[in-house]
């Protein structure tokens, strides 16, 4: 069980708006209260922010805003004592162009770091070597260095200069990058763009989109035939489960899959010789909170190869929050949620905030910092779910005692914060903490097989391990199933637990129930 906190949103302990490490440590209780394993921090190397963290300018320091490699390494000791595993965001993608590799490959046409990163001739009238779109805007994916000549290649934003995975300096820096974290305690890493960092050797052109292509493709104009899931990409992972695995005790890798069939995801997890967690962005992206989420759990489960664990996230520092994307921030529907995430087969990942269900926040459009609203499209800002953790419902949310330089706007944290749902057992922090105790105190739920059930329209049951039997109620409309004999060991309707259920169970609208076989005393 994995929960993801954002460094510059989640505890500022110097009082300079940003969240820090410190602060992080600070809250370390909050986080063994709940019952968390282990948490992601979004990265916290120095970087010149073009992109918050994601354009990275050293692997191996710590960004000052944050703090500095003694803050983290007390943040790994601290954590270490409430039995919690801090996991790093790895960024191997791309460097930020301020990197001094990226200041060296650029200087000159015969750097010995030119090969580090992907350059190339322009075009014979002068244009981009290839087609390459870039994910942010659209516009394309090179940029002319006037000086040499040639242009470069970017993913993302100029300022990201992608690095060159065919190159073996590149894989033998990572490898150093990845043992000096590792043995400094790291856990382990989440991977940004896991699935992009290996591009077609001979950068050959994408495939134009066609106008009966699925939205994603059409929006980008072309298939990433050429820029995403390359055959090479998996050496590389082969690389590092050897290197994590030689690790005692072994650290976890984590990737940032961000790929749109499952039978691609599946081949990330390679023979369980790469990576140990891939996201499944086909669940983080469905529509709505519906049965539409049991087909893509069912086909997950259907597709990944025997023995890999699935990954179950429904918010992210991207996606922005589950509460308001598939909740409207309806209580129930925002229960129905925790308690799926912490009841299927594979590792739930929560986002800082989604144990008491914190909703987007609006952000004006000059308190705006992200790149994707900022130069492509605001309506598609990911600042709103960005925002600080609200901790109280004092002025700065417990977050920052300078609540004016928070360096994004706070949400509404009265009506929704940590202490006063601390204080509340009925609240939906508890009903988190409770699901969380539940799942590691029974082996069917943290081990059991996942077996779907037959159920009426608009709800999903399932059973653990042969065992526990969970029944959401997705609908409006009352539900009624007879797939569960026993005892209410968790209901989203807290005065349900311990009733005794035979058939039919009933579900009110927006109700979930995990069920125990019922057992003979003796
Ligand atoms: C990943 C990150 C995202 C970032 C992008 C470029 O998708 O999750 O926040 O903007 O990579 O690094
Ligand atoms: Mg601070």
């Amino acid at each position: 069980m994995l929960y993801h906190i954002y460094p510059r949103s989640f505890a500022d302990s110097d009082g300079d708006g940003v969240g820090d490490l410190p602060g992080i440590t600070s809250r370390l209780d909050h986080l063994a209260w709940l019952g968390i394993d282990a948490i992601w921090l979004s990265p916290t190397f120095p970087s010149p922010n073009a992109d918050w963290g994601y354009d990275v300018a050293d692997y191996y320091g710590v960004h000052p805003e944050l703090g500095t490699l003694d803050d983290l390494d007390r943040l790994v000791v601290e954590a270490g004592r409430r039995e919690l595993r801090v996991l790093l965001d790895l960024v191997p993608n791309h460097t930020s162009d301020r990197h001094p590799w990226f200041v060296e490959s650029r200087a000159s046409r015969q750097s010995p770091r030119r090969s580090w990163y992907v350059w190339a001739e322009p075009a014979s009238d002068g244009s981009p070597p290839n087609n390459w779109v870039s994910v942010f805007g659209g516009g394309p994916a090179w940029t002319l260095d006037d000086a040499s000549g040639q242009y470069y290649h970017h993913a993302f934003l100029p300022e990201q200069p992608d690095l060159n995975w065919w190159s073996d300096e590149v894989r033998d820096e990572f490898d150093r990058i990845l043992g000096f974290w590792f043995d400094r305690g790291v856990a382990g890493v989440r991977i940004d763009v896991a699935h992009k960092i290996v591009k077609d050797w001979e950068l050959r052109d994408n495939p134009p989109a066609a106008p009966d292509d699925p939205p994603w493709i059409r929006e980008l104009g072309q298939h990433e035939r050429f820029t995403a899931n390359q055959p090479g990409v998996h050496d590389v992972f082969r690389r590092w489960r050897r290197l994590a695995d030689g690790y005692e005790p072994r650290r976890l890798l984590l990737g940032e899959t961000y790929v749109h069939d499952l039978a691609t995801l599946a081949q990330f997890y390679g023979r369980d010789d790469e990576l140990h967690l891939a996201f499944n962005f086909l669940f983080v992206n469905a529509a709505s909170l519906s049965t539409e989420l049991a087909s893509i759990v069912e086909a997950t489960e259907a597709t990944l190869p025997n023995g890999a664990w699935p990954v179950w996230t429904a918010s992210n520092h991207d996606a922005g929050r589950f509460a308001t994307r598939w909740c409207a921030d309806h209580e129930r529907q925002i229960r129905c949620v925790l308690l799926m995430l912490l009841t299927l087969r594979g590792t739930p990942v929560l986002y800082y905030g989604d144990e008491i269900g914190m909703a987007n926040v609006d952000i004006p459009a000059d308190c705006a910092l992200d790149p994707v609203a900022l130069r492509g499209d605001p309506s598609r800002g990911r600042d709103q779910g960005r925002t600080p953790m609200q901790w109280e419902g004092s002025p700065g949310a417990g977050f920052t005692r300078s609540p004016k330089r928070a360096w994004l706007p706070i949400g509404d944290a009265a009506t929704r914060n940590v202490a006063a749902e601390r204080d509340d057992a009925g609240s939906t922090l508890h009903f988190c903490r409770d699901a969380i105790a539940l799942r590691r105190s029974h082996p069917a739920l943290r081990r059991g097989d996942y077996e779907p059930l037959r159920a009426p329209d608009g709800v999903w049951a399932w059973r653990r391990g042969g065992e526990l039997t969970v029944a959401l109620n997705l609908s409006e409309r009352e539900a009624r199933i007879d797939v569960a004999v026993g005892r209410i060991a968790l209901a989203t309707r807290r005065e349900r637990e311990g009733e005794e259920v035979g058939e039919p169970l009933l579900l009110h609208p927006w109700e979930g129930v995990v069920v125990g076989e019922s057992r003979t005393e003796s």
